[in-house]
């Protein structure tokens, strides 16, 4: 297994390139199942997760091809195309859920175009508990018939789902796409409520337009959406990802550098913007994406995860790695996943102080990090201890970064463009 060596202390210093964002692709891929016609997505990133939801779609009968590279300010993304003429299969097994979370985002359309889906129930992960009762709920108030049986969630609906008044008890991404998709092709209205806001469902409402799809209250918490009998293809471009932006806009400030994200939005940020700026740290928008800079280092700050609007969750590791060798003492509130903190005792192996109580984490700067061998335990976490790596003094050696590829594309090179000294040895780890 992969395992990345970084020498810290160098000021980050150039330019880094982002990517699509790999949440909103993994709800636009299975949009396709929608319509016999091709949907057409560039911008999309070359990532673990892309090829897990691309074989998933495969198996249900979808023909893809990759076409070419799109550009997106200095960085290329892929263009795949995606037909599924004719679903062959409305199964989704356990073999591709298990390994990603998001697959269950095909049962929705499933359902909707061919009024069945299996999908394999997806199982607690390492940031918690994460049930898709929400969906079902949901998905029965549209007039599915759902049950649970051998590790499965059987869906059925006879005819087409009917329209329904959803009132999401708890603001849920997952759900909210699902429902979204399969409301596109249910018979009459479907009103959501307490939608969640995030800029991937907003992508993904604007590619369902594009599609033929009719939805009101886009980038709101209701969203009205009157079914149509059938959708048809388009051509839609993935949304720069809010999540790699705000990751190495922390890397240009941990390493007291200056660096410029291109074919990015400061817009679809915000509230990281706020933080970092309540940290001393310089952004800026440019013409081409946004610039990050804090030569004379960071002071500590206040933050509790939401929904969006606020602070993302998917952003909480990498911030607490700032905070670390931050001026004074800061607090971290997770309100959206219980058990976010494994990165905690791996930060501390490299000197940091931070407190965990509950769902909070007091975290007191400390002026230097050291490096050390430390262990990824999710996606968001090893960004943090690359993070942390880069700032810390000596060497850290990351390991299990399988983790790391399924979110971040080329990301020691991106690093080591701006001065960054880092590498990845490959094969057999010390696990
Ligand atoms: C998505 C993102 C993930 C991000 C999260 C929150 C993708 C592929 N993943 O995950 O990176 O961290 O949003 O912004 O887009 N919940 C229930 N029942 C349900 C559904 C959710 O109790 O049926 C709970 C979850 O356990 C969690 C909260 O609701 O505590 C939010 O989860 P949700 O927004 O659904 O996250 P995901 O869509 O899984």
């Amino acid at each position: 297994m992969d395992r990345i060596r970084i020498i810290g202390g160098t000021p980050l210093k150039g330019i880094i390139p982002i990517g699509g964002a790999k949440n909103a692709a993994l709800a636009l891929m299975p949009a396709c199942l929608l319509t016999k016609g091709t949907l057409t997505l560039s911008n999309l990133p070359h990532l673990v997760d892309i090829t897990t939801m691309a074989n998933l779609l495969a198996q249900h009968g979808v023909l893809m091809a990759l076409n070419g590279d799109s550009k997106n300010g200095g960085h290329t993304g892929r263009v795949l195309e995606l037909t599924a003429n004719e679903i062959t299969n409305t199964t989704a097994p356990y073999d591709l859920v298990r390994r990603m979370r998001a697959s269950v985002l095909v049962l929705g359309p499933l359902l909707a175009r061919c009024g069945e889906a299996r999908v394999s129930l997806p199982g607690g992960c390492a940031i918690g508990t994460r049930p898709v009762d929400l969906h079902l709920k949901a998905l029965e108030q549209m007039g599915a018939k759902i049950e649970l049986e051998e590790g499965y969630i059987s869906a059925r609906v006879d005819g087409r789902l009917k329209g329904a008044h959803i009132i999401f008890p708890q603001v849920t991404v997952g759900g909210t796409e699902n429902l979204l998709m399969a409301a596109t092709l249910a018979e009459g209205e479907t009103v959501l409520a307490n939608a969640a806001r995030e800029p991937e469902i907003t992508d993904l409402a604007q590619c369902l337009l594009a599609m033929g799809a009719k939805i009101e209250g886009i980038g709101t918490g209701t969203l009205r959406i009157q079914g149509v009998d059938a959708l048809h293809g388009a051509e839609y471009s993935v949304v720069p990802d809010r999540i790699e932006t705000g990751t190495y806009a922390v890397a240009a400030a941990i390493t007291r550098g200056d660096v410029e994200l291109i074919g990015t939005r400061m817009e679809l940020m915000e509230s990281v913007v706020k933080i970092l700026r309540e940290c001393g740290v310089t952004v800026e928008a440019t013409d081409r994406g946004m610039r990050v800079a804090a030569p004379d280092g960071v002071n500590g700050t206040d933050i509790m995860t939401e929904p969006y609007p606020g602070f993302p969750t998917d952003m909480q590791a990498q911030l607490m790695a700032l905070l670390t060798v931050a001026n004074g003492a800061s607090m971290i509130t997770e309100t959206i996943f219980e058990n976010r903190y494994m990165h905690v005792p791996e930060l501390i192996r490299m000197g940091a102080k931070v407190n965990v109580h509950g769902s909070s984490a007091i975290v007191r700067g400390v002026p230097k990090l050291s490096g050390a061998q430390v262990m990824a335990t999710d996606l968001r976490a090893s960004s943090s201890l690359i993070l942390a790596g880069l700032a810390a003094e000596g060497e850290t050696i990351v390991n299990r970064v399988y983790h790391l590829d399924r979110g971040y594309e080329r990301v020691e090179e991106k690093l080591a463009a701006c001065g960054a000294n880092i590498e990845r040895i490959k094969g057999e780890a010390a696990e």
